[in-house]
Formats: structure tokens, C-alpha cells, sequence
């Protein structure tokens, strides 16, 4: 390398004009002008327009034309006005140039397999994630995951500044129970044996409580072979935090604090807090899901009591056999060809059908104010009931109602709500809106597996005051756990924890994880709680997710540098990929069968 980059391309403005500069970087574009080539070349902070004029020096000019594009060179010269009328004011180097004195060529490129400076998102995922590296060198194409660094950086020091210290844990370790299948990792050493990749760090955290950590953090890779989705990663990455001697509330105010200070210092954003709390029952009666989007309203309500004594035969039947109705309101009129559509939506939803109303409160006649096959079953009176248990309702809307068990009668709903208010476009993108889900039961029921599970993991602490129910009604214990939801996302979870053996022991029990295996599985946590461990809980963000969000990002592969796809491919490396019989029978994967590939 005979040049020696000066400046990056960010750093130049008017005020270089006359100045020599040397800058590196790649060619994005050029023009050939015959006498004149001008070639945009870019590095990671900016784009700037370089010049060859072959009156001022004809061999760089003919040098000139031999760089095509994504070509790497560096360029010595001098910086310039642009000409009056050549200038570009949508970029801060618009209104210079460099006029090229010396280049260097450092290295060639094969045409690019996308035109670089076209707007990527018309280029398949499969071919982007192909060439990673390219759709990052394209302009702004690194910029997530430098929004991604300022993240990270800031939260360090928030933390640091609290006095917390971040603390490695392992990854070949045992498996951590947060409810995915485990990546396993086979032993060489200790033939059939295995570690698991940490779904997440949370026995070792609490292990540091013991060790008297007192405020730990971590920046961590967790490991979860489970089904994909826009905002599952089989490895992501969390904002693990774990507290001693502390309650629910230290650690809401700590994580409201952290968000207000993170999104004040990286997007300028200030949030208001305190955040709204939602108990688990509410969210679910309101919003019909755990994970709330409170952007806009459109609250499902039950309406059970209003159609009881109905003799519309599909809402009948559902209350008769001990299910409900409910509906959600929307401002606006839809065709029949909408409706139908809404119809089938909520029937792939898992819903029987979907019944509807429209209202229209200007109109002449009741028929006209409330038109839908169905309106011939109710008196007069229950629809204006229904009118106000909605008050206010615009002059125009549509209710829709599902009856079935509650259960799918609010995540029916529930989805319904966010795709009305996406349709409507009554959802205000650029906000933020945050909410904590506390109270959740501690147990659900498993169909599959005919036992207790836990709603978050087992070492979530039960409310003291249903403590004394685990035995008698496990359904109903509440527990001392919290989700935080952004934009109906669920971007944290945790919990105060079990720090007394007896009560996780249990748990455990209750979970019909016998002894042994409790003993197996979690026996040195268990022991661990018996040599003084302290009240403690914390919790988790997924950071790729709440990134995502913060950029406005439909999917966490884009802010997350090297992503897999949704069927857990890396397609840049081609991982997963076959291995030698060699390294299988080394790993003794194949019982039976040693290395020389003989029988034992
Ligand atoms: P949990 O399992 O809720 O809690 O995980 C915490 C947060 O991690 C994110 N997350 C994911 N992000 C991307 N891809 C995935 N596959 C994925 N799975 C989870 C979510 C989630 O809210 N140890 C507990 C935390 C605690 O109790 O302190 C835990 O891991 O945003
Ligand atoms: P049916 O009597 O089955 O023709 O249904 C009459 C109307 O009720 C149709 O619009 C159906 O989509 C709707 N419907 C059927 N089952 C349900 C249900 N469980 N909840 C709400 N609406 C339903």
C-alpha cells in the first residue's frame, strides 16, 4: 500500500476545498465521459465523488479506466467545488469532489451478484445472506450493526455506572430448561456424553447471587433449537441481568431507568415513565394475548351476559357449553368481499366463524343501522346495549364477534386486533410503547405431556400469598414474574426467584420431575441454595429483537450481523454441513464402531 488513507469520506465537508486529501474505499458507480471519468467511491462513513481528467493527467486518466466497479483503491488529490449545478444536497459530501492526482489499485472485483446501489430489499434474502458482506459494504448496509455497537456500548455504561459487572458464563455446559429443544455438543472424552449450548445463562446467574455477586450482567449468546420465526434466531443474543436483595419493583425501575437512558442517548427518544402494568388476567381479557400491543385501543370485551338469553343458535351453543363471547370494534365499513376475507382469517386463527355488524348511526332505519344476517336474533334493546358497552362508537363501525372457549375466543381476537389496526392503518409506527405483564400463573397444563409446566421456567418464585395452594390448586398460583412488551413484542421476561431448597424441590416435584432426575439435572443449583443464598431474581432482554424495534426492522436477521434463515441455515458459510466419518466415530456417535472404522 503506497497511499495512506488520511481522512474517511465522513469526514470531509466544504471546508476541505483546496485541501489534499488520500481516501480508501470501494467504487459504487462510474461515468465515463469520454475526457472526464468520475467514479463514486465510498468507505464505511460516506460516499464522495472522484474525478480523472485526462487534460490535467493523462496517465491516471487511462489508470481510470481500467477501475470498474467494487474495485478497492485508495486516491490521493486535491478536494474541489463541484461546478454550479452538479452538486448533490442530499449528501453531506454533495457539493465537493476529489480530483484525482495518484490512485492505487489494491485490489480487483468480480461484477457483484446485486447492483450495489439499488435499493436491496428487491434482492432475495437468500442471495443477500449469501453475500453478507456485500449487502453490508452497500450504502447504510453496515449501518444496523453499528446502531447495534452504540447499544451495547450504552447499556455497558448505564450498568457499569450502577455498579454492575458483567461476568461470562459458559457455553459448553448443561442444559438450562427455558422451554426450547437444547443444541447438544457430543464428548470426545466421555463416550454417550454430552453438554448442551445454554438456552440461557440463568442457573449460573443465580449462582453468582450465592457467590455474592450482587448486581451481575451479561451480553450473551443463548442457544434454542426451536421453529423459527421473524423474531426467533436458533442463537440470539440477550441482556441477561440478574440482583441479591432485591424486589419486582427494584428491578422495573432499574429497567425503566436503563430503556430511558438507552433511548434517549442512541435515537434521541425520550420515553415516559413509568411504564403501564398490566396483570396477565387483564392482558388477556383486553387484548386477548400476553403480549399486548397498547399503540392503539380497540379493547375486546365480553359480552357473555349480553347474548345470554339470544337465540342465535352458534352463540348460544358456545355459552352453553361453557364458552364466551366476545368482540372488538372497528371504525370503519368493509365490503362483503372483506368480510368474508376477515372470516376466513379468523378461521385459519382456529375460530368457527366470525360474526359481524355493521352500524351505521346516521342511518334511517334499524335494518340500515345494524346490517348483518344475524341482527334478525336480537331485540332491539340488546343492540343498544351493545352500543354502549362500545361507547364511544364512531358513526360508522363494524363489530365483529367470536364465540367459542375463551381461549380462542381471545387469541382469535387478539390477532384479529393487530390486523384490523394494520389494515386500518391506525397504528402509529414510529412509537414506542411499552408494558409490563405481571402475575402470571406459575403452572399451566401440558395436554401433551399430562403434567404441570411451567409458564416461565422452574425456578420462578411463587407469589408468597398462593404458596399455600401449590398443593391444592397448582392452576391458580401466581407467580412473581414479569414480561415487558414493546409494540406487542415480547422483548424481556424474569423473575424473583426460589432461593430456599425445600420450596424448589417443590416445585420441582410438582413439575413430576422426580428427585433422581431433579438431582441429575439441577442438583448443584439445589446445593448451592443450601450454603446461604440470597432473595434474588433479574431478567432477560432479547436484544436482537428489541434492536429490531428500535430500527423500525420487520425481522430480527437484519439487525443481527450473521443470521440464519428460517430453516436454520447459515447460507454464507453453508453450516450445517456434513463432517468426516472420522470426527463422528471420534465423537463415538456411532456406538460400536471405533476409529479405524472397524468393529470394537
Ligand atoms: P426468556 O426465555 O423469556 O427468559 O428469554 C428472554 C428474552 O429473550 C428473547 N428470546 C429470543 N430472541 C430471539 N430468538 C429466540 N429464539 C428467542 N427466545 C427468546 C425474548 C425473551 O423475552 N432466563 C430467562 C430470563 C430470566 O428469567 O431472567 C430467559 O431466558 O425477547
Ligand atoms: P352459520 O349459522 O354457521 O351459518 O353462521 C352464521 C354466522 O355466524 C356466520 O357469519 C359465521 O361465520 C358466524 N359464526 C359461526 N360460528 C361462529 C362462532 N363460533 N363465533 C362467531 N361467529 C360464528
Amino acid at each position: 500500500m503506497k497511499l495512506k488513507r488520511t481522512h474517511y469520506i465522513g469526514e470531509l465537508n466544504n471546508n476541505f476545498v483546496g485541501k489534499e486529501v488520500i481516501v480508501s474505499g470501494w467504487v459504487l458507480r462510474r461515468r465515463d465521459h469520454g475526457g472526464v471519468i468520475f467514479l463514486d467511491l465510498r468507505d464505511r462513513t460516506g460516499l464522495l465523488q472522484i474525478v480523472f481528467e485526462e487534460e490535467i493527467d493523462p496517465e491516471i486518466h487511462s489508470l481510470a479506466d481500467s477501475i470498474k466497479i467494487e474495485y478497492v483503491i485508495s486516491v490521493e488529490g486535491k478536494i474541489r467545488r463541484r461546478p454550479p449545478g452538479m452538486e448533490n444536497f442530499k449528501i453531506p459530501t454533495g457539493e465537493i469532489e476529489l480530483v484525482a492526482k495518484n490512485v492505487e489499485i489494491l485490489n480487483t472485483s468480480k461484477i457483484p451478484p446485486f447492483f450495489m446501489d439499488e435499493d436491496l430489499s428487491e434482492v432475495s434474502e437468500a442471495i443477500r445472506l449469501k453475500y453478507r458482506y456485500l449487502e453490508m459494504r452497500a450504502l447504510d448496509g453496515l449501518k444496523p450493526f453499528i446502531f447495534r455497537h452504540q447499544v451495547k456500548k450504552t447499556i455497558r455504561e448505564f450498568l457499569d455506572n450502577k455498579g454492575f459487572i458483567e461476568i461470562e458464563t459458559p457455553f459448553l455446559t448443561k442444559s438450562t430448561p427455558e422451554g426450547a429443544r437444547d443444541y447438544l455438543v457430543p464428548s470426545r472424552l466421555y463416550p454417550g456424553k454430552f453438554y448442551a449450548l445454554p438456552q440461557s445463562p440463568q442457573l449460573f446467574k443465580q449462582i453468582l447471587m450465592v457467590a455474592g455477586l450482587d448486581k451481575y450482567y451479561q451480553i450473551v449468546k443463548c442457544f434454542r433449537d426451536e421453529d423459527l420465526r421473524a423474531d426467533r434466531q436458533p442463537e440470539f443474543t440477550q441482556l441477561d441481568m440478574e440482583m441479591a436483595f432485591i424486589d419486582e419493583s427494584d428491578i422495573m425501575n432499574l429497567v425503566e431507568e436503563l430503556l430511558v437512558y438507552l433511548f434517549e442517548k442512541t435515537l434521541g427518544v425520550t420515553l415516559e415513565i413509568p411504564f403501564l402494568k398490566l396483570s396477565y388476567q387483564d392482558a388477556l381479557k383486553n387484548y386477548g394475548t400476553d403480549r399486548p400491543d397498547i399503540r392503539f385501543d380497540m379493547k375486546l370485551k365480553d359480552l357473555s351476559h349480553l347474548f345470554k338469553d339470544s337465540s342465535f343458535k352458534v352463540f348460544r351453543s358456545a355459552l352453553d357449553t361453557g364458552g364466551v363471547i366476545k368482540g372488538i370494534k372497528a371504525s370503519a365499513n368493509f365490503s362483503r368481499k372483506d368480510l368474508d376475507e376477515l372470516t376466513k382469517y379468523a378461521q385459519q386463527l382456529g375460530a368457527k366463524g366470525l360474526a359481524w355488524i355493521k352500524y351505521n348511526k346516521n342511518a334511517q332505519s334499524f335494518e340500515e343501522k345494524w346490517s348483518s344476517p344475524i341482527t334478525k336474533f336480537f331485540e332491539k334493546s340488546l343492540l343498544e346495549k351493545l352500543e354502549e358497552l362500545f361507547n364511544p362508537v364512531e358513526e360508522i363501525a363494524t363489530f365483529f364477534f367470536v364465540a367459542d372457549k375463551e381461549e380462542i375466543a381471545n387469541s382469535v381476537l387478539g390477532e384479529l386486533r393487530i390486523y384490523l389496526a394494520k389494515k386500518l392503518g391506525i397504528v402509529k409506527e414510529n412509537k414506542f410503547s411499552f408494558v409490563w405483564v405481571t402475575d402470571f400463573p406459575l403452572f399451566e397444563w401440558d395436554e401433551d405431556e399430562n403434567r404441570l409446566v411451567s409458564v416461565h421456567h422452574p425456578f420462578t418464585h411463587p407469589k408468597e400469598e398462593d404458596i399455600s395452594f401449590l398443593e391444592t390448586e397448582p392452576l391458580k398460583v401466581r407467580s412473581r414474574a414479569y414480561d415487558i412488551i414493546l409494540n406487542g413484542i415480547e422483548i424481556g421476561g424474569g423473575s424473583i426467584r426460589i432461593h430456599k431448597r425445600e420450596l424448589q424441590e417443590k416445585i420441582l416435584n410438582l413439575l413430576n420431575i422426580p428427585p433422581e432426575e431433579a438431582q441429575e439435572k439441577f442438583g448443584f443449583l439445589l446445593t448451592a441454595l443450601d450454603y446461604g443464598a440470597p432473595p434474588h431474581g433479574g431478567i432477560a432482554f432479547g436484544l436482537d429483537r428489541l434492536i429490531m424495534i428500535m430500527l423500525g426492522k420487520k425481522s430480527i436477521r437484519e439487525v443481527i450481523p450473521f443470521p440464519k434463515t428460517q430453516r436454520a441455515q447459515c447460507l454464507l458459510t453453508g453450516a450445517p454441513s456434513e463432517v468426516k466419518i472420522e470426527q463422528i466415530l471420534e465423537l463415538h456417535l456411532l456406538p460400536g464402531w471405533n476409529k479405524k472404522n472397524k468393529k470394537k
